[in-house]
């Protein structure tokens, strides 16, 4: 186990979608340095198998361990449900492992007994049934529905959001009525958070929308603290690796962390 403090943390998603828990991260933990994987070669994840998003998943974890990082954080709910326990398992005593699902299904137990949840993801991570399955087992009262929105990580990705298109896909998945009634709903898709305001201007305030990056950042703090793995030093340099160069993904991490990012191709599939 990588017990240096000042050693970083590892960020992996197939895009910009985990810079959106990458940017809390830091928000909170300004001192903690990170590596951050794009895997934008197999962009999107949630359209393929979980045999698949588990094989890109290992891989990418193997980037980071060469990095040292000393926690390893799937920033990605497609991954976090597809590869979570082989990533946990593979990485073994070399470094922590932390997914997206469980803070926030650990948020929504505590909150909202007997009421009915929404939940909106990839194909991959509402087939999986993996908020279900953990949340029936911290709070069966809670009713979740499920839909997959796979529409919406390319709408992304290619910049389309608060614009005409992107209202009228937003509007289309929402009206569904299952849906409907919700009291919350849950952006099970690290690339959601992006289009939060659209989605809050949606619902008119009706709807709790449960945004992962800041639950997760939160739960990761308490984390490290726990462990004693904040670093006590002053923050390092962050990197930004990923498998495909694209200029939305330039662009997007400009905006995110308001200075010009350096991006690394790092080919580990060719
Ligand atoms: N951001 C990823 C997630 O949280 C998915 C994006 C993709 O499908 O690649 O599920």
């Amino acid at each position: 186990m990588n017990t240096d403090n000042s050693a970083p943390i590892g960020i992996f998603d197939s895009g910009i979608g985990g810079l959106t828990v990458a940017h809390k991260v830091k928000d909170l933990m300004p001192n903690e340095s990170m590596v951050y994987f794009g895997d934008i070669a197999h962009l999107p994840y949630g359209d393929k198998s979980a045999a698949a998003i588990q094989a890109y998943s290992i891989k990418v974890t193997d980037v980071l361990l060469q990095q040292g990082c000393k926690l390893i954080l799937i920033a990605c709910n497609s991954a976090s449900s597809a590869a979570f326990e082989l990533v946990r398992e593979y990485v073994g005593s070399k470094a922590k492992v932390f997914n997206v699902i469980d803070p926030v299904v650990d948020h929504v137990s505590k909150n909202y007994s007997n009421q009915k949840v929404g939940l909106i993801g990839t194909k991959q991570t509402v087939n999986s049934n993996a908020y279900e399955f953990r949340l029936k087992q911290l709070n069966p009262s809670i009713e979740l529905k499920s839909l997959a929105t796979p529409l919406l990580v390319p709408m992304i990705e290619e910049g389309f959001f608060e614009n005409r298109i992107s209202h009228d896909i937003i509007e289309a998945y929402l009206k569904n009525e299952e849906l409907d009634d919700i009291e919350a709903l849950i952006l099970g898709c690290t690339h959601y958070p992006l289009i939060k305001k659209e989605i809050n201007k949606f619902y008119e305030g009706r709807v709790d929308i449960l945004d992962s990056a800041t639950i997760v950042a939160k739960k990761l703090q308490l984390f490290l603290k726990e462990q004693n793995l904040l670093t006590e030093q002053k923050f390092l340099k962050d990197r930004f690796l990923v498998s495909d160069i694209t200029a939305s993904f330039e662009a997007s991490a400009k905006i995110f962390f308001h200075k010009e990012v350096h991006l690394e191709k790092c080919p580990i599939w060719d």
